[in-house]
């Protein structure tokens, strides 16, 4: 059932907002809860998620040849690499984890041949190094694989099952026999199981975006996907940025738009398409779910995810989902603002020759005299005392990134 509008207990807090963005920035998208005392009153009252989720998942890579080998040393490369320490906390099991049938009590089962140990065992193991666990399931009758049962009609025992095992999250796919039943019926049944299981447990819907679940999905779950499957090349993730961005108004801390996870390090786009991938899924504060395999990650993998400069701008605390301000022909201009009355930018070369791309504070929301010590966030350069607009000439199929720190009056005397 989809909550009434007034349980979505939103405030404009447009006093968040200094004197340095003019009004026109609000467009870009400033809704945000309100602060201090003020409760989320909804089903997904879990305190989870407050900046988007950030870890690992076997999907991308692994598809259904996971193991609990291949966790633990998944594990274990994510903390002797560094990933966790930048950030990425959740390892996520996705599909093909459990055996074909539920056991006589009607409990789901790890696969024997593959999860010998169970989950239990594998929570302990990834609590013991400082990270969560992620498991997965499907509101329907049965998984995308069809290896496994989904929880369509289990949805209370299967989260008492994962909360028994201290699994931390939950991705909950949409395939299968859904019982004729809209995603708008099934989904906040999982959400309320979740809650009643006694652990708290980050909730993200994959229903595909196929109901906008954009505009039902935040009061249910942490985050929702947008979008089909990524798909590791320039055109599906091209694609998917643009149709995530269409959502970016309904973000805000506690509920992200889920643009699907990352490809980078898979092989299928260069290092500048995947820099440009990393650059806007961190901008429009989507999840920042590593997908390759981080056992045998090469170095340009690692300097791009674990860019703590690019990171900090997803977690950055406002909780305001950065979007598309300018497009002129391929050459796009991307931007949001951040706390502390900062803005980040994208600039993106979408097309097939080098070019210059200029954002004008206007297209970003500064004030025209509003002058800014601008960070390149991948050269890790600082310009100093720049006024009116930022340029720069931008290769095909490639972006820059920066966030601009508007001088106070102290600053400028
Ligand atoms: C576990 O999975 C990995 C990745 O698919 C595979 O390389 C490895 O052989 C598997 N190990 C076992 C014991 O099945
Ligand atoms: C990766 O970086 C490490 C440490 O900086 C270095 O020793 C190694 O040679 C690099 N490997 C490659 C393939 O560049
Ligand atoms: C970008 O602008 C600079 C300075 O005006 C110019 O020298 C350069 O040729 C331009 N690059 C492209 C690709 O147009």
């Amino acid at each position: 059932m989809a909550p009434s509008s007034s349980t979505l207990c939103f405030l404009f807090l447009l006093g968040i907002f200094s004197s340095t963005f003019t009004s026109s920035f609000t467009e870009i998208g400033a809704r945000v809860e309100g602060s201090g005392r003020i409760r989320r009153r909804t089903l997904m009252d879990n305190g989870l998620g407050l900046t988007p989720q950030m870890g690992w998942n076997s999907w991308n890579h692994f598809h259904c040849d996971i193991n609990e080998t291949l966790i633990k040393e998944t594990a274990d490369a994510m903390v002797s690499t560094g990933l966790s320490a930048v950030g990425y906390i959740y390892i996520n099991l996705d599909d093909c984890w459990g055996e074909l049938n539920r056991d006589s009590q009607g409990n789901l089962v790890p696969k024997a041949s593959s999860f010998p140990s169970g989950i239990k065992a594998l929570a302990d193991y990834a609590h013991s190094k400082g990270l969560k666990l992620g498991i997965y399931s499907d509101a329907g009758t049965q998984t995308c694989s069809k290896t496994m049962p989904g929880s369509l009609g289990h949805e209370e025992q299967d989260a008492k099952t994962f909360a028994l095992w201290g699994v931390d999250y939950l991705k909950y796919d949409n395939c299968e026999d859904t019982g004729g039943l809209s995603p708008k019926e099934r989904y906040p049944k999982m959400s309320e199981a979740l809650l009643n299981s006694g652990r708290p447990m980050f909730f993200s819907l994959c229903e595909w975006g196929q109901e906008d679940p954009a505009t039902w999905a935040p009061s249910i779950g942490n985050s929702w996907r947008t979008t089909g499957d990524i798909e590791d090349n320039w055109d599906s993730m091209t694609g998917i940025a643009d149709q995530n961005d269409q959502w970016a108004s309904y973000a805000k801390p506690g509920a992200w738009n889920d643009p699907d996870m990352l490809e980078v390090g898979n092989g299928g786009m260069t290092t500048e398409e995947y820099r440009c991938h990393f650059s806007i899924w961190a901008l429009a504060k989507a999840p920042l779910l590593i997908g390759c395999d981080v056992r045998s990650m090469d170095n340009v993998t690692f300097e791009l995810v674990a860019n703590k400069e690019v990171i900090d701008v997803n977690q950055d605390k406002l909780g305001v989902q950065g979007k598309k301000v300018k497009k002129e022909g391929d050459l796009e201009v991307w931007a949001g603002p951040l706390a502390n009355n900062m803005v980040a930018v994208v600039l993106w070369n979408r097309g097939s020759s080098s070019a210059n791309i200029t954002a004008y504070w206007s297209d970003i929301g500064l004030k025209p005299s509003t002058v800014v010590d601008c960070r390149d966030l991948w050269a890790h350069s600082t310009e100093t005392g720049v006024e009116d607009e930022i340029s720069a000439e931008v290769d095909s199929h490639a972006c820059k990134m920066y966030t601009l720190k508007p001088h106070t009056n102290r600053d400028r005397s």
